[in-house]
């Protein structure tokens, strides 16, 4: 069974398209998204009409929970001022330029989906079992991989949030952070998508990094008036 994973997309409808080329290349026989469709990029509305058109189901990420309900902030957090004012800024570009169609699509998604391949239970949710807008890294002590693990009886668990792929086994569960499509923050700029192969006896996981036509979308920043901060951070991949 080979499930195909898209993580925070962020409005990059140009690297949607190649993730999921790829993906499908890859012989993906299902496709979720782990939330988080809009910001820092102005496709918004692209990416839930591509999203309905190819029945790509997911979950409600922080940030779109927070468009789809018109909050105050977006509960991302920010590393400076700096990053403050500009995350600021983009969420309110994001609130006013998402369509209705969009926002209903958002205000829908589930906090998680649970499913049954093969033996193994899989999980998928944006940021923790329980909480959508913590960050969950890959040096987290292994308390917290315990605790996380405890609330749920998944064994195979699928999160995005901090848009650094990562997988880590422990206590017998398989911990994937499948990265992010649209805004990747570990120093690779290419879009990344996470294929899950599972068999009656294993779990694989590999991290498609698929070439895209990068400066287009940093273009399309600043084009459509979003900060111009974002597009030099799409290209550096932080
Ligand atoms: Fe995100």
């Amino acid at each position: 069974m080979k499930i195909a994973v898209f993580g925070d997309i962020h409005g990059n409808i140009g690297a949607l398209k190649a993730a999921y080329d790829a993906a499908q290349a890859a012989g993906a026989e299902k496709n979720y998204h782990l939330g988080d469709l809009g910001g820092y990029s102005p496709f918004v509305n692209e990416v839930v009409d591509f999203l309905a058109e190819h029945d790509i189901e997911g979950v409600q990420g922080n940030y779109d929970e927070a468009v789809a309900h018109d909050r105050e902030h977006c509960g991302c957090k920010a590393e400076d001022p700096v990053q403050e004012e500009m995350a600021g800024w983009s969420f309110l570009w994001t609130k006013e330029h998402a369509s209705k169609k969009a926002k209903d699509f958002m205000r829908i998604l589930p906090f998680s989906i649970y499913f049954s391949a093969l033996g193994k239970k899989v999980l998928l949710f944006h940021a923790t079992p329980s909480k959508n807008n913590l960050y969950w890294h890959e040096d987290r002590p292994e308390k917290f991989f315990r605790e996380m693990a405890e609330k749920t009886d998944a064994d195979v668990m699928i999160y995005g949030h901090t848009h650094k792929p990562y997988r880590k086994d422990f206590n017998g569960k398989v911990f994937v952070n499948a990265g992010s499509v649209g805004k990747p923050k570990d120093g690779d700029p290419r879009a990344c998508v996470t294929l899950l192969t599972i068999t009656t006896d294993k779990v694989n996981v590999e991290f498609l990094r698929v070439p895209y036509d990068i400066k287009k979308t940093a273009d399309s920043i600043i084009a459509r008036g979003l900060p111009e901060y974002f597009a030099d951070r799409l290209k550096e991949a932080r």
